[in-house]
């Protein structure tokens, strides 16, 4: 297993590639059971994510082939084979299976999701969709099982607005008899991107990318080829990283649409952000940064996935910043780690207060999560010294080559085994 080393200070220039998007990819992966062959999907992030869901596939007889960033399944022999354990537990988004499953076979058995721990992450809205289109729901020892004679469609307001409901509610209204209407559905781009794979696979759907989706069910679906958009919260966390060394470092494959509420707090902050089509230009000044409050919100506002990299860039600022995380109230891992670094940042309620400037020093600190392993990159490359970064298993699940693509803008940064002491923490 691996540490992440980063000697910080190192000012950053060049192009940064944005990879395909994790949050589409582990939906449309998924969506693919639901062909009656083959699907292609091209520009598929390196994630350790997508690598468990191709092999859950393959558990349930699809057949599952890589090559560079397209990923081809073929659905034909696939099974409803019950999944109560093991890789299905790897990650959150395995409940898109349920969604899947449930639209092709009438029934799915699926281990409740592991992945990153953000605090209580229920599924209920996902669950009381799928009754309304018909399905009977048990909990037996840790895994939901899900049985309809036949799904029917219906309407369904969602309680909570949920990216994961919105998706996996379409995936099993898709092939539900009659028209199922979605109200206070999410709509974040990654919605927008499923609907068109289903689409391309032959579904009626309207609206999606609107908070009421309508879907009219269709009795088969077919093989498609999709590209996936680019990914909002890679390229947001470039673009932090960049605000925080660079001088003029450009970032490539992006929508700049998909990341208006950072780059409008960017520059809240007086940061140089320029804009093209789909590549954005980003340049520190040298001068500290302005303090600034965000509150996180479902899109179009600032997303919840970048407040952890976003607040050790405001360990710059100058003066006192308030982050409000309102979707994961207790996503706030990274501030002890932060901390541990110099920074001087407390939680309070759903809030971190960042006072700044300050400078922060390099330290051994752990990722506990995905996004707060971003922002700990970060506060290593801005730190005087090494900072060692443990728990990259986080990082890899949703970053494609991040050492790779931040060496390629001159940050130092490389991988090294973890000691035999660091292993045991691992284990225990
Ligand atoms: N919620 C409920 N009930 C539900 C579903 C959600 O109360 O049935 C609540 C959640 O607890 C949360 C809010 O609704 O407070 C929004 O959750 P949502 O369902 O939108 O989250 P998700 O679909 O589980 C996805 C991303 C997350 C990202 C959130 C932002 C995937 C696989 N995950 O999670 O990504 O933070 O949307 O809404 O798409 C990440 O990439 O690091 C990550 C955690």
């Amino acid at each position: 297993m691996d540490k992440l080393m980063i000697e910080g200070g190192q000012r950053l220039k060049g192009t940064i590639q944005v990879s395909g998007a994790k949050n589409s990819a582990v939906a449309l992966i998924p969506a693919a059971i639901l062909a009656k062959d083959t699907v292609t999907i091209d520009q598929l992030p390196n994630i350790s994510d997508v690598q468990t869901l191709s092999e859950l596939l393959e558990e349930i007889g699809g057949t599952v082939q890589l090559e560079g960033d397209a990923l081809t399944v073929d659905s034909s022999q696939m099974v409803s084979m019950p999944l109560p354990n093991g890789r299905v537990k790897k990650l959150r988004a395995s409940y898109y299976l349920m969604g899947a499953m449930l639209g092709r076979f009438k029934k799915a058995v699926i281990g409740l999701p592991g992945g990153c721990n953000l605090g209580p992450r229920p599924i209920d809205q996902h669950i009381k969709g799928f009754e309304a289109l018909g399905a009977e729901i048990t909990n037996e020892q840790g895994a939901i099982y899900l049985r309809a004679e036949e799904l029917v469609g219906a309407r369904i307001y969602l309680d909570v607005v949920s990216v994961g409901a919105t998706i996996n509610i379409m995936l099993a209204a898709v092939r539900a008899k009659g028209k199922t209407v979605i109200e206070n559905a999410a709509k974040e781009p990654e919605i927008i991107d499923v609907a068109t794979l289903l689409t391309s696979m032959g579904a009626k759907i309207k609206g999606a990318g609107t908070d009421v989706i309508r879907i009219e069910g269709v009795q088969e679906l077919h093989g498609c080829r999709h590209s996936i958009i680019p990914d909002r919260i890679e390229a947001g966390t470039f673009m932090a990283a960049a605000a925080a060394m660079g001088d003029q470092v450009l970032i490539d494959n992006v929508i700049p649409q998909h990341v208006e509420s950072l780059t409008a707090k960017l520059r809240e902050m007086g940061i140089q952000v320029e804009i093209g089509d789909d590549q954005m230009m980003i340049s520190n000044s040298g001068d500290p940064f302005k303090k600034i409050d965000v509150k996180t919100l479902v899109y179009p506002g600032f997303p919840t996935d970048l407040q952890q990299p976003l607040t050790s860039l405001l360990t710059q600022a100058d003066g006192t910043s308030m982050v409000t995380d309102t979707i994961y109230t207790s996503r706030f891992k990274h501030v002890d780690e932060l901390r541990r670094m110099g920074a001087d940042i407390k939680v309070e309620g759903s809030s971190s207060i960042i006072h700044g400037p300050v400078t922060l020093q390099g330290a051994r600190v752990r990722a506990t999560d995905l996004r707060a392993g971003a922002a700990l990159v970060i506060a290593g490359l801005m730190a005087d010294g090494v900072t060692e970064v443990t728990g990259v298993e986080h990082i890899d699940r949703g970053y494609s080559l991040l050492v790779e693509k931040l060496k390629g803008i001159g940050a130092k940064i490389w991988r090294k085994d973890l000691d035999t002491r660091e292993q045991e923490q691992v284990i225990t």
